[in-house]
């Protein structure tokens, strides 16, 4: 009894001391700032606290400790300066919905308040903005809207050799001066977890690691850099550019290695050259030039494993993401079309049952049955086989998201 007692008394000590740190590391956010986020980090810290106490008053417009049960201690340790996380993306034709599906996604599931920067054709930009103003009361994103620029020196040449909007977010860096870190993503992917977790990983870069990408392949047979690439690629089957998480003040401090010049290039100077070279060989645009550039300097990128870019080179012929098939699809990405045509069943499930959801806890909740019976459908294909890897994070990002007990609502 004693011991026990003993034992109570030290737990309660111990939260005691880990509630104290997490409000000096409270107090200390201001000055930190959100590591050159662009804007007020002070409101953003603010407004990220009110949000917890909140309580989810309306929908999803809770983000915060008490929003987390079971998760709290994770948080009063990491909570650290608020950070906002940023995200952006390049949508031009007719990629409104898709994109819009997206931003859903990494709403619905995140826990830290999301910067969204959207650059997109300027026929776009009213639809965009009347949408998300209409998520405004959320309170959990800010988002900024761009028309497809370049940096104006050499704007008119980028122009007329690229198509401008796969290139554009090449230049992110040097647009986005005032950004610390980025994700950048493509309009077709889905957040099947919380926006946190990935951007978490830019924690885990060792000291020359400056970008993080998933491999293009798995299976080296199917890949196709390496049986088609007319260019230099990195590792054994290239790089996707999908999903990208980067530290931006490392990319615009960094010298690159090239095979343009023996000098050193910024990555702002290195762009024009590279393109010059390789505009006759390369397939996939803004990809390959990544793919070239960390040829040349592989101890700058971090490669995460493939559930945090799954696609359908994945399991169209068979399963080869082991990870996924371990933990689950943590991010979806639909390239090839496949939210829009029959080809691949399970893709579109995932799709539309997202693009159908609205922001409330119980329509958010009771999306999966429906979703599954969805799915149950699509296992004459091979991606439907595994139909399974498919919802197990998002039913776990559900769960720890939406079911929490009523007391504490
Ligand atoms: C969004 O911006 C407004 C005004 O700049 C600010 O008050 C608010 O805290 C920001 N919200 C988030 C979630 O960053
Ligand atoms: C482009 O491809 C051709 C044909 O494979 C090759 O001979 C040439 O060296 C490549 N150009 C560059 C810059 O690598
Ligand atoms: C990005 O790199 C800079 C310079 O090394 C560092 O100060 C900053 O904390 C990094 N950002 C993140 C989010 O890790
Ligand atoms: C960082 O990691 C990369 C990839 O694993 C590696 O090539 C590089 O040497 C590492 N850098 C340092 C300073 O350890
Ligand atoms: C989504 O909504 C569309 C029409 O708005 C409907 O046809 C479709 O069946 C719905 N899909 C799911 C998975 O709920």
């Amino acid at each position: 009894m004693r011991r026990y007692l003993r034992i109570v008394v030290l737990c309660l000590a111990c939260g005691f001391c880990s509630l104290l740190y997490a409000f000096s590391q409270l107090a200390a956010a201001p000055e930190e700032g959100a590591g050159g986020g662009g804007g007020k980090p002070q409101a953003a810290a603010a407004s990220w606290l009110a949000g917890g106490g909140r309580g989810g008053a309306g929908g999803v417009g809770s983000a915060g400790p008490a929003a987390h049960p079971g998760r709290s201690d994770r948080y009063s340790l990491k909570v650290q300066p608020i950070q906002r996380m940023h995200l952006a993306v390049v949508a031009c034709g007719e990629r409104l919905e898709e994109t819009i599906t997206m931003l859903k996604s990494a709403i619905i599931f995140s826990i830290r308040p999301l910067q969204f920067h959207i650059f997109a054709e300027d026929q776009l930009h009213d639809s965009f903005k009347g949408i998300l103003d209409s998520w405004s009361f959320l309170q959990t994103f800010n988002y900024s809207l761009y028309p497809i620029t370049f940096p104006s020196e050499n704007a008119l040449e980028w122009k007329k050799l690229f198509k401008p909007c796969a290139s554009q977010r090449l230049f992110l860096p040097l647009i986005l001066k005032e950004v610390d870190s980025l994700l950048y993503v493509d309009t077709d992917i889905l957040f099947l977890r919380p926006v946190d977790d990935i951007w978490s990983l830019l924690k885990k870069f060792n000291s020359t690691q400056i970008a993080a990408m998933a491999p293009e392949h798995e299976e080296p047979r199917i890949g196709w850099y390496n049986r088609f690439a007319r260019h230099p690629y990195y590792g054994k089957t290239g790089v996707n550019s999908g999903v990208m998480l980067m530290n931006m003040t490392r990319m615009r401090r960094k010298y690159f290695k090239n095979d343009m010049t023996t000098v050193r290039l910024r990555w702002g100077d290195m762009l024009m050259p590279l393109l010059k070279k390789y505009k006759l060989n390369i397939t996939w645009g803004d990809q390959d030039l990544l793919n070239i550039i960390f040829f040349h300097n592989p101890e700058s990128l971090f490669v995460f494993p493939c559930q945090w870019n799954y696609r359908p080179d994945h399991c169209i012929y068979g399963s080869n993401c082991q990870e996924a098939e371990e933990e689950g699809i943590f991010i979806l990405h639909g390239n090839r079309g496949v939210y829009h045509d029959d080809k691949q069943p399970a893709f579109r499930a995932i799709y539309e049952a997202l693009r159908n959801c609205s922001f409330k806890d119980d329509n958010i909740r009771s999306l999966l049955k429906p979703l599954e019976l969805e799915l149950q459908k699509t296992v004459h294909t091979y991606c439907g086989k595994i139909y399974k890897i498919f919802i197990k994070q998002l039913t776990k990002s559900i769960q720890d998201r939406y079911d929490r007990p009523p007391k504490e609502r």
